[in-house]
């Protein structure tokens, strides 16, 4: 992280990818996010708070690693790892409070409850929930009726970020944007994607989170890992395709609809 940048005096904008469900797409997106915003010229650093797994360190030191051996120029923010422990909470106060001058932290979490989430968490100005398209991943955030699929409440996860935001209101007045993102929509599942997203509209008033679509399932997203690449690194990847101009183009839009400070549509040009 740039420490450097102490001094500065502005505070960054912190995004915290969160989904106590595993494999929604946090890390996959947490990147793609970081990656964009480095592209459109922001000061951008990223924290992977998931120490086992660490994807998003992984993914970024592949593409380091990458850009290296081949002599390309690929943006890419600095990622930090924070392991749980008696210190991680504190830790990350300290990075956070040490990131002046950054324009945008990115922060991607653990698919799973952990204190050091929660405190991820209560930092945030927009919080990005990523969730398949099934009830399965829903029912982490609402409850639905089996007969008419209406929802019946809210879940714990929907209450957790609940409690953040209200916390957050309390101390800095701060009003945290959720955004939950529906990702690896599949063509196929009409019947359930307008069931689904009925719930999450449903939801979304009740609750006060925003819908937001995010990236179909592509094998794409599957295959750029080993090299670190995203869809916006166009100077690297090798075949072009149709596939890619879709995906782009859901990429672009999911920025958008991030509703993020000094964002233009046009920096992606
Ligand atoms: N849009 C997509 N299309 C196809 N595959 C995807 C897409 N998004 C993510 N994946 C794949 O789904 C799997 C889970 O993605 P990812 O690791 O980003 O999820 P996660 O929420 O971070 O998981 P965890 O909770 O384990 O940290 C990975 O194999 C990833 O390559
Ligand atoms: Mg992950």
């Amino acid at each position: 992280m740039a420490g450097a940048d102490l001094a500065a005096g502005k505070s960054a904008h912190i995004i915290v990818l969160g989904n106590e469900k595993g494999g929604s797409g946090k890390s996959t997106t947490a990147v793609h996010i970081g990656v964009a915003l480095a592209h459109a010229g922001f000061k951008v650093a990223m924290i992977d708070l998931d120490s086992r797994q660490r994807t998003v360190a992984r993914y970024l030191e592949n593409r380091a690693a990458f850009a290296a051996s081949r002599d390309l120029a690929l943006p890419t923010p600095d990622v930090a790892v924070i392991a749980d422990g008696p210190e991680a909470a504190a830790e990350l106060e300290l990075r956070l409070d040490q990131a002046r001058g950054l324009d945008f932290i990115v922060i991607d979490t653990p698919g799973r409850d952990s204190e050091l989430a929660r405190a991820a968490l209560a930092r945030a100005d927009t919080i990005v929930t990523p969730i398949n398209d099934s009830f399965v991943d829903f029912d982490l955030i609402g409850q639905v009726d089996p007969e008419t699929f209406a929802v019946k409440r809210p879940s714990f996860y929907a209450e957790l970020i609940w409690d953040a935001r209200r916390a957050r209101a309390k101390v800095d007045g701060v009003q945290v944007d959720w955004v939950v993102l529906r990702n690896r929509l599949s063509t196929l599942e009409a019947r359930n994607r307008k069931r689904v997203g009925a719930a999450l509209d449903a939801l979304a008033k009740r609750v006060g989170f925003r819908v937001v679509g995010g990236l179909a399932e592509r094998v794409i997203f599957r295959e750029f890992f080993p090299r670190g690449l995203t869809l916006l690194d166009r100077s690297a990847l090798e075949d072009f395709s149709l596939s890619h101009v879709g995906a782009r183009a859901e990429l672009r839009a999911l920025l958008a609809g991030l509703n993020l400070p000094g964002w233009d549509p046009a920096m992606l040009a």
